[in-house]
């Protein structure tokens, strides 16, 4: 991270597992079989497969080409194309490190259900377990002054381990960790995917995956959350590609790199759900619950259905249970280091220290914003975070990289350094993708979030929005004013 040496992959295969690994996380597993289920099933695949080509591939090419051209953080690229744009890095990365900081206690969650499913611990009723025994919601925002000690030891423990692996050179902490955890992981997914189709009332589940609703594809909001879904999962905007790319070494093929890792991470998340849609017809047909109610998004499906369904499904949910949550640790940890990376990059790089400090500084200072999420107030507080800087912040911040890369940046020669090595090339329509069709979609997206997030706002949920939006417009700039202590920063 420092000038003097030059951190670099030490082999292609560590950074595409780094790559697949920051890519394959939460959103693969609980995100996507609901936005699946709820767009129209089976014919979901065409705007799905479309925004991928179309828009979430055509944006990771820029965030390579940036990162691989200029061989700097973000902070410091934006600023050698202008010093003006300083600010918007700094923007970016504080809407990523405060993405991870709520990421981090989902992940931490997600540690504890691995413990409680080795003994079913949440007994008969899982959904009033998960509200009342493991995160002690309070409706009221007194909430926030309680402390909920499971939850911050666990969110504690990812903190660690995120620090543990990132504070160690880039090989032999995220590289090495990359390597093992991501093929662990698919090893997991496999069996368990395996192992859901034998179940009775699977079909039920996988054959709404291939069942299509024709009609859906009218509908424009079918074709945004295709959009979104592909923004979330191939996590685009938050500078990863771009930090992990800055590390390749020359002649690397750079779109043939991109695509192998957004078709993994597709990949990824269609195979995985058809797992969770075999383990749900089980559930349907066993428990009498209409398939509908079944498909949850997010900690409902992980922290309430699935105890459900490991209720029913006898002695074998020892095993299964355990392991499904070990998925889920292993796939939010190598998104987390990934989070990470790009933030301490920039403030290493600007304020030259050492990776090891950056490390230890930044993740201190995620560890108390993240214990605001293990409190009683918790669970609400990260629901107004999520929305907020999902549907608002992260798409702004993907609409600023596209006026300032397509537009602000001499396009032509981001567009050679991707075809240089690469057996795959770009051309004419990619660059209309970039300056034209992705900056109206992100617009129709971020309007469409707005909305929602307005619509769904409270005294509560405006009251954190307003505190985040003067954050995230105060710090950047006490960020970009101060000076680098790198004397290389301003070349
Ligand atoms: N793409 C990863 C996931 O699907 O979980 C990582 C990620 C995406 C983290 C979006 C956070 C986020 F807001």
């Amino acid at each position: 991270m420092t000038e003097t040496k030059k951190t670099e992959w030490n082999s292609n295969f560590a950074f595409m597992m780094a790559m697949i690994g920051s890519a394959v996380g939460l959103g693969n597993i609980w995100r996507f079989p609901n936005v699946l289920y709820s767009n129209g099933g089976g014919s979901f695949m065409i705007p799905y497969i479309v925004s991928l080509f179309l828009l979430g591939i055509s944006f990771v090419l820029i965030e390579y080409a940036v990162g691989f051209k200029f061989k700097k953080s973000l902070a410091r690229i934006l600023y050698s194309i202008n010093n003006r744009l300083e600010p918007v890095a700094w923007f970016i990365l504080l809407t990523v490190f405060l993405i991870t900081t709520y990421y981090v206690c989902v992940v931490g969650w997600d540690l504890i259900y691995i413990f409680l499913s080795l003994t079913k611990a949440w007994g008969a009723n899982p959904d009033l377990y998960f509200t009342n025994n493991v995160l002690h919601s309070t409706d009221s925002i007194s909430g926030l002054f309680t402390i909920v000690p499971i939850v911050l030891a666990s969110v504690f423990a990812i903190w660690f381990i995120a620090w543990f692996i990132i504070k160690r050179d880039l090989n032999d902490g995220i590289g090495r960790v990359s390597k093992i955890l991501l093929p662990l992981l698919c090893l997991i997914v496999v069996g368990i995917v395996g192992f859901s189709l034998t179940l009775p009332g699977a079909s039920i589940g996988y054959t709404q995956i291939f069942t299509p609703d024709w009609s859906a594809l009218t509908n424009p909001e079918v074709w945004l959350s295709a959009f979104g879904q592909i923004v979330f999962s191939l996590s685009l905007g938050m500078a990863i590609a771009m930090t992990y790319a800055s590390y390749l070494p020359e002649g690397s093929k750079l779109i043939d790199n991109a695509l192998i890792v957004a078709f993994s991470n597709s990949g990824f998340e269609v195979f995985n759900s058809i797992g969770i849609f075999s383990i749900l017809g089980f559930m349907a047909l066993t428990s009498g619950i209409p398939f509908n109610e079944l498909v949850t998004e997010g900690t409902g499906l992980a922290f309430v259905v699935f105890p459900q369904v490991f209720n029913i499904m006898g002695d074998v949910a020892y095993i299964v249970g355990p392991l499904f949550f070990l998925c889920i640790l292993f796939a939010g940890i190598t998104s987390v280091i990934a989070l990470l990376e790009g933030v301490c990059y920039s403030i290493s790089e600007k304020f030259l220290i050492e990776r090891k400090k950056t490390a230890t500084v930044v993740c201190i200072i995620g560890f108390l914003i993240s214990t605001i999420f293990a409190t009683g107030a918790g669970s609400a507080i990260l629901g107004v975070f999520d929305t907020y800087l999902n549907s608002f912040a992260l798409l702004f911040a993907i609409l600023l990289e596209c006026i300032i890369f397509g537009w602000i940046y001499k396009f032509d020669n981001l567009a050679e350094t991707l075809n240089k090595n690469s057996s795959v090339k770009v051309g004419k329509i990619w660059e209309v993708i970039i300056k034209i069709i992705l900056p109206l979609c992100i617009f129709f997206l971020w309007s469409q979030g707005i909305y929602y997030t307005f619509k769904a706002a409270d005294g509560f949920s405006i009251t954190i929005e307003v505190i985040l939006t003067i954050l995230l417009i105060i710090i950047p700039f006490i960020f970009a004013k101060l000076p680098a202590v790198n004397e290389n920063y301003y070349d």
